[in-house]
């Protein structure tokens, strides 16, 4: 199921590039991009929406210095004069809970935190291989770095285990996102 949407994908790295200008930041965010499309795929829903949204979660990150009592709530302003659909701005609002004031529920909502998230631990765990490359990462160790709540410190294992709530165990997700990524390894530089 996918819709055209009324911002294309060109536009949107344009304005994510116009408001992030930290080169880690944008590499995040393509590959956040990645995973929620292959988690729409995964899930029957729209991928061009989903993809949409984790490109650009994070496009207020700049503006809000990463404040958590704000991130997310400023992207709206960003992006609405561009056309981004509502429901993209509402999950980009609702991965950050904090500033939204409200638990999320919605399965967009919950793909978004975790998918955005997972990135994080995927990126963590490549960089600790001897050869730094996603091409080596196996999936099992995405999995095993969870427990290790020392390491990547600050990627939050419970909005990574919101994928379970929309119905993906946590091995399938690790599997997902890595092979989302790998496409991709070398715009990540991994
Ligand atoms: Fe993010």
């Amino acid at each position: 199921m996918n819709t055209p949407s009324t911002t294309t994908r060109e536009d949107a790295l344009k304005l994510l590039r116009q408001h992030v200008k930290s080169e880690p930041m944008i590499r995040h965010c393509l590959a956040s991009e990645a995973v929620l499309r292959a988690l729409a795929r995964r899930l029957g829903e729209d991928e061009e929406k989903w993809a949409l949204a984790g490109l650009l979660h994070d496009v207020d990150v700049e503006l809000t210095n990463a404040d958590p009592a704000v991130h997310g709530a400023k992207a709206g302003e960003l992006l609405r004069p561009s056309g981004v659909p509502e429901d993209v701005i509402e999950a980009i609002r609702m991965h950050n809970e904090r500033s939204a004031g409200a638990k999320r529920s919605d399965r967009f909502h919950k793909a978004l935190a975790a998918g955005e998230t997972i990135t994080g631990l995927v990126m963590a765990t490549t960089l600790v291989y001897p050869d730094k490359k996603l091409a080596s990462v196996k999936p099992s160790s995405v999995v095993k770095r969870m427990k290790e709540k020392l390491f990547a410190a600050k990627v939050d294992r419970d909005v990574i285990r919101e994928c379970e709530a929309i119905g993906i165990p946590l091995a399938d997700f690790a599997q997902l996102a890595v092979d989302a990524m790998r496409p991709i390894a070398a715009e990540l530089g991994l």
